[in-house]
């Protein structure tokens, strides 16, 4: 991930870590005058969005379901789904465009292979779409509901208009058509092995239990619980939805990477 922070002559005192972690919200402006940390971490996340959600077009994940979903009301919803995934691509461009005083954009590209566990695996059946979509996009949700007053205010109101009611959107149209699979047997069954093998995808996609970062993030406000907590929540809620839809929930630790 290229990152280029650029030295830049501060027009006002600068703003402690303390004062952010004590609730002091920060404004685009006011990112130079902010820890070097801070901004690091920030421009993180808005890079990670700039370059991961065009991870949509790929031929056999999204793009490949807008042309084969079963029928054309399927292909128009996840074509609406790629749609509203550039938009926060585009969202988070608007984001680093307004702080590229600070950041040196010039090198970043809008496509880059993710290595994030959930984006870089193919969905060979339709079942795999609907889990995916059930799955890592819940994911987001969980981390973004979190973010919805981060310290970082254009984030936070990008947040609450452009991604997390979107990313709410992604996981209950997965959770529609889990379901419909689920009406008749081989359907379940087809639901069931796509879950099984999305199922430790999304949990990986938390990040590791003993990340040093998270605390930071904590730390400055912008990510409320640790990695461990939030999937503990996410087994919590989202299992218990798996077998309302008459699915079993897979073992949590079974086929998974980061821990
Ligand atoms: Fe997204
Ligand atoms: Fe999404």
């Amino acid at each position: 991930m290229l990152m280029q922070l650029r030295e830049v002559t501060l027009d006002g005192p600068a703003i402690t870590a303390e004062e952010i972690h004590e609730g002091r919200d920060i404004s685009a402006d006011e990112l130079a005058r902010t820890p070097r940390e801070y901004q690091e971490l920030m421009i993180r996340v808005l890079i990670g969005h700039a370059q991961g959600e065009a991870f949509v077009l790929n031929d056999d994940v999204y793009a490949k379901w807008a042309a084969e979903a079963p029928t054309a009301q399927k292909r128009f919803t996840v074509l609406r789904t790629i749609e509203e995934e550039l938009m926060h691509a585009r969202e988070s461009w608007k984001l680093l465009r307004q702080i590229r005083h600070l950041v040196d954009i010039d090198g970043l590209v809008p496509y880059q292979p993710s290595t994030r566990e959930g984006f870089q695996h193919a969905t060979p059946t339709w079942g795999e779409h609907a889990a995916l979509c059930a799955l890592t996009d819940r994911v987001g949700c969980f981390q973004q509901e979190e973010q919805l007053d981060c310290s970082y205010q254009p984030y936070a109101e990008a947040i609450r208009t452009a991604y997390f009611p979107f990313e709410k959107r992604h996981a209950g149209r997965g959770r529609h058509w889990l379901q419909e699979l689920c009406e008749t047997d081989a359907g379940r069954q087809e639901a069931q092995s796509a879950v099984d093998v999305w199922w430790p995808r999304a949990l990986d996609m938390f990040g590791r239990a003993d990340s040093t970062r998270q605390h930071r993030f904590i730390y400055y406000r912008l990510k409320e619980r640790t990695n461990e907590a939030r999937r503990q929540a996410y087994i919590e809620v989202v299992g218990a939805e798996l077998v309302e839809l008459g699915l079993t929930v897979p073992d949590p630790l079974k086929d998974r990477k980061f821990l």
